[in-house]
């Protein structure tokens, strides 16, 4: 008989309501649906993710996507075998409503509860997508999130490296917001990267110099800042090219820093293949860099599509799939986790970036 199984995925972790369908049969993953509700509006006047307003708009529009995401993938909840749900790290209060959301599902229709860390969601992505084989590496970059794993198993992680405190995407957002270029920074500064000269302004690389796989980015974003402020107090205001070779130094140290961490990840696992996930694996400077990297290893290098790299929720149907297989079930007293670490045996890392506590 085919092995057959079906699981809704609930994200509410960050700024993002979401709501997927996915499905396994003998092997091979679907993804039925994948429903995501932005909330970029809702905070675009505070500069940043506010929490409570966060988990207000979860709270409204959870039960929405899960209608939307059944009826996309022609599916009723008695065809499911299981309600996944990312369980932490996240924003307290949207994490609560999607686990209150799993389980009121779960409980009025019978179904098993399985409880999926959203980092987890993230570095399995590419087993979804390509099926591909553990051991590998897994590169995280993001607005919330900087960290390298190697993903043995899908409960095994070990956590080689991460930042120390801003997210790259993060740091590219605020160097926006400093050369008053719109939200995202990220593709607003990759696109004036690319009439700017790299080379102009020395900035930092920073950690380069240190043993290991840890990144900082906050140094990086002072630099530009000084830069910044020189330029004006020399000639009163930026000129176009001036922000032009700001967003090219700035990116380009970025992607330095990136490449060389990741070649040391490499080195130091060994792994067969590189991932990649998160918002900044969108840069088109920054990826092919660690195709590069990859290749010089002669690991195979891996980046699932854009939609699926981002916040999403057949990512957590996904890793939901994966530990219902290896027989995790949750009860009624699943409590969400604002802190989470997939490698509970690495050193917390400290900080807490623009979208909540990194894990
Ligand atoms: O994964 P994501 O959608 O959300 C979370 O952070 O969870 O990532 C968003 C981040 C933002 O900080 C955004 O500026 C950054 O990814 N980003 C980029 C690019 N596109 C998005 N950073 C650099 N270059 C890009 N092209
Ligand atoms: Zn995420």
């Amino acid at each position: 008989m085919a092995e057959t199984i079906t699981i809704l995925g609930l994200e509410s972790s960050c700024d993002d309501t979401a709501a997927a369908v996915v499905r396994l049969t003998d092997g091979r993953a679907d993804i039925l649906s994948s429903v995501v509700a932005g909330q970029t509006e809702l905070h675009a006047a505070y500069g940043g993710v506010v929490p409570e307003l966060a988990a207000r708009a979860h709270a409204e529009k959870l039960d929405l996507c899960v209608e939307e995401a059944l009826s996309g993938a022609g599916v009723a909840l008695s065809d499911l075998d299981a309600v996944a749900v990312t369980a932490g790290p996240g924003l307290i209060g949207g994490v609560l409503s999607g686990v209150m959301c799993a389980k009121g599902i779960a409980a009025g229709a019978g179904l098993p509860l399985v409880a999926v860390n959203h980092l987890a969601g993230h570095a399995l992505t590419p087993r979804l997508t390509d099926g591909l084989a553990f051991p590998y590496l897994m590169l995280l970059v993001s607005g919330g999130h900087c960290q390298f794993l190697l993903v043995n198993g899908p409960e095994s992680f070990k956590r080689l490296g991460g930042t120390i405190d801003d997210a790259p995407g993060e740091a590219f957002d605020k160097v926006a917001k400093l050369l008053g270029l719109p939200q995202p920074g990220g593709p607003s500064v990759e696109s004036e990267a690319l009439r700017g000269d790299p080379r102009r302004f020395a900035f930092p690389r920073p950690l380069l110099d240190r043993e290991g796989c840890d990144f900082s980015f906050s140094g990086l974003k002072t630099a530009l800042l000084r830069a910044r402020d020189a330029l004006i107090a020399e000639k009163g205001g930026l000129t176009v090219q001036d922000r032009a070779d700001l967003c090219a130094g700035f990116q380009a140290a970025v992607r330095d820093v990136l490449a060389e961490k990741s070649r040391r990840a490499l080195a130091a696992c060994n792994a067969p293949s590189f991932a990649v996930a998160g918002g900044v694996a969108a840069n088109r400077s920054i990826r092919a860099a660690l195709k590069d990297v990859a290749a010089e290893t002669g690991a195979e290098f891996l980046a699932p599509p854009l939609a699926l790299c981002t916040d999403n929720a057949a990512m957590i149907a996904w890793a939901g799939i994966e530990r219902y297989r290896l027989g995790a079930r949750n009860g009624m007293e699943l409590s969400a986790r604002p802190r989470w670490p997939l490698d509970t045996s690495g050193p917390a890392l400290i900080g807490s970036g623009k979208k909540g506590a990194k894990a």
